[in-house]
């Protein structure tokens, strides 16, 4: 899919004040750091359409995106920096279950996960909250150009048996990508295209 147009439409702390337009979104997550808001520019092709840092918890509100003008990306804040006290710590914060669960333009959400980084937790937990939730969701390896690409099948291998470990049937679709590089932009895109062909060839509301 190439990429005509991209711009940033609106930044929110309640779903409920996210546009309202119904076309299709898809939603990037995953823990602080990890690459979210980067791989927005990579795929966008632009340098700063999102906002990045080396410092955890730059991304604080919902951001939409409009592509082509006819589908939104959807930058969020990590879940695993906020600060929140110790008590609900272990909690994803309101705003982002909120949004999970009220967008009904929400075709698909991507996880990020740090691909030089064993399974962790809060990540297996916010994919089962998904899976509960019944969002589509499929996984996105970050930081593949970390680790040389000779490594990433065992790291994938890995990933994938850790999942199981922890009482997944199977792994979900996912995509190695890199930022710095542009590994997997056309994957992740030709992947959303699909999904979109799909939507506006059968077009009702959403
Ligand atoms: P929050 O907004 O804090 O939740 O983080 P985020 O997930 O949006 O991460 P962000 O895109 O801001 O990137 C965090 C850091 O990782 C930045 O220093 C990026 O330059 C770096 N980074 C992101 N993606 C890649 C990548 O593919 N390769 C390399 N080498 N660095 C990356
Ligand atoms: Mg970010």
């Amino acid at each position: 899919m190439k990429i005509n147009t991209a711009e940033f439409v609106v930044s929110n702390s309640e779903s409920k004040k996210c546009p309202n337009e119904p076309i299709p979104e898809y939603a990037f997550i995953g823990r602080s750091n990890v690459g979210k808001s980067s791989l927005i520019n990579m795929l966008t092709n632009q340098k700063y359409l999102a906002k990045t840092s080396s410092r955890p918890g730059k991304t604080q509100l919902i951001n939409h995106f409009k592509i082509n003008s006819n589908w939104f990306l959807v930058d969020l804040p990590g879940y695993g920096y906020a600060k929140v006290s110790k008590k609900t710590k272990s909690t994803f914060q309101k705003f982002i279950t909120d949004y999970f669960e009220t967008r009904q333009q929400l075709v698909s959400a991507f996880v990020l996960i740090d691909i030089r980084h064993d399974a962790q937790k809060i990540d297996l937990e916010f994919m089962q909250y998904l899976g509960e939730s019944e969002i589509p969701f499929s996984i996105i390896f970050t930081k593949a150009d970390k680790v040389g690409r000779q490594k990433v099948p065992q790291l994938v291998a890995k990933y994938q048996k850790q999942m199981l470990a922890n009482n997944w049937a199977e792994m979900p679709p996912y995509f190695v990508t890199s930022s710095e590089d542009k590994t997997g932009r056309d994957e992740v895109l030709n992947y959303i295209d699909e999904i979109n062909q799909d939507i506006f060839k059968n077009q009702g509301p959403l």
